[in-house]
């Protein structure tokens, strides 16, 4: 059974409501094979955006999405781009294999059955290949397949290309995309502070995108999609807004377990009772991560979690008595650890559930 709010799993085509706006956007600038950055707060909904957008203009582009959340080396990354690539023309396997076969100068293909989704899909045989012989064999593929048909290429957690440190995969990239034409990059990611320093003044890749921070869905579009599986208030969408922090992930996942209760109009009592037990679902894997921090480190989380900006102030040092040189060292030492991030004037708890998990520690 699925419900039509999905919070941990990419939305599909019917299950996606919103967005209108970014759509729009996405459409002028891949029409003109213009590149472009995604990136927002986790959880906003970017794979789910970029995957709706090519799934719904697959007759327009030829579209390939890779994402590289879990590479850990130069060689993974080419790889993705390859399988990703193999499996991007929307053509019977057959021909598919035949068609990568003629335009691939070293990669051989091979179909393959997916052990978890037992759907066949086209395994690229790259082991005898070095990485610029790949990068090599996948740009002039895409190059000879762009002749054709325009083409997209969206890379996900795209800041990832950062952790691989025995090449620069940004210059490399610079002169792959300056070199194209009829293709468009989309790249996507979350963790800011890395992302936008990738395309900042003087990196390889920058202005070589236009830039756009994805926003929360708006509470009208929630509140029309909601409306047709709950009878919920306006207003209570609004509060599930505010309490979500915006974050749609946690706003799907509160209207799943309103959803499975199904009983009549809609409480505010139901939904407090829905975010605690999102919560408390999380506290022992919270406590497991919360345990390997040391007094100051828990005490820095705390004041971030309640304060998130102006903390540094003595009434606030003084409160929780702590050093002011201290509490800097655990902040950087929880940013390092990701369990915090760095906005423009502050610091927060990226994921929304742990957020309030510590605020409740506070209380
Ligand atoms: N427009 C939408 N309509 C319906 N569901 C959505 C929409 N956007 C996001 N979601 C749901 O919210 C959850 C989070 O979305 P998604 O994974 O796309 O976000 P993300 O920004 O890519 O997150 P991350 O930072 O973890 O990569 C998913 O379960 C997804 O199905
Ligand atoms: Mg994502």
């Amino acid at each position: 059974m699925s419900s039509p709010f999905p919070y941990d799993s990419l939305s599909t085509d019917e299950q996606f409501f919103g967005r209108d706006d970014e759509l729009e956007r996405i459409s002028k600038i891949v029409q003109y094979s213009n590149n472009l950055l995604i990136h927002s707060k986790r959880r906003m909904g970017k794979s789910s955006l970029i995957n709706y957008f090519l799934e719904t203009h697959q007759d327009n582009y030829l579209c390939i999405y890779v994402d590289i959340f879990d590479i850990s080396s130069k060689e993974d990354f080419a790889k993705s781009l390859l399988k990703a690539l193999s499996n991007a023309q929307k053509i019977d396997l057959k021909s598919a294999v035949k068609n990568l076969t003629s335009f691939f100068k070293r990669v051989r293909v091979e179909p393959t059955i997916d052990t978890k989704t037992l759907e066949y899909s086209i395994k690229p045989i790259v082991a005898t290949l070095s990485f610029a012989e790949m990068m090599d064999d996948f740009f002039y593929t895409l190059d000879q397949l762009s002749k054709k048909q325009q083409i997209i290429l969206a890379i996900d957690e795209f800041q990832q290309i950062a952790a691989i440190k025995d090449v620069k995969l940004d210059s490399l990239l610079r002169k792959y995309i300056q070199q194209r034409k009829n293709i468009s990059f989309v790249f996507l990611g979350s963790k800011r502070h890395l992302l936008t320093s990738l395309f900042a003044y003087k990196a390889p890749l920058y202005e070589l995108a236009t830039h756009f921070e994805l926003q929360p869905l708006q509470i009208e579009d929630i509140s029309d999609y909601s409306s047709r599986f709950l009878n919920i208030d306006k207003k209570l969408i609004a509060y599930i807004y505010e309490k979500s922090d915006g974050e749609t992930k946690m706003i799907q996942h509160v209207l799943h377990l309103l959803y499975i209760r199904k009983k009549g109009a809609i409480t505010k009592t139901e939904i407090d009772e829905s975010l605690k037990e999102i919560i408390n679902s999380k506290d022992s894997s919270y406590k497991i991560v919360f345990d390997t921090l040391n007094n100051n480190q828990k005490t820095a989380l705390k004041i971030v979690g309640k304060y998130k900006k102006g903390f540094f102030a003595g009434s606030v040092l003084n409160e929780y008595n702590i050093k002011k040189q201290t509490l800097q060292s655990c902040v950087e030492s929880l940013f390092k650890k990701e369990l915090i991030d760095k906005e423009d004037d502050g610091y927060f708890i990226p994921d929304r559930t742990f957020e309030l998990w510590v605020e409740r520690l506070v209380e």
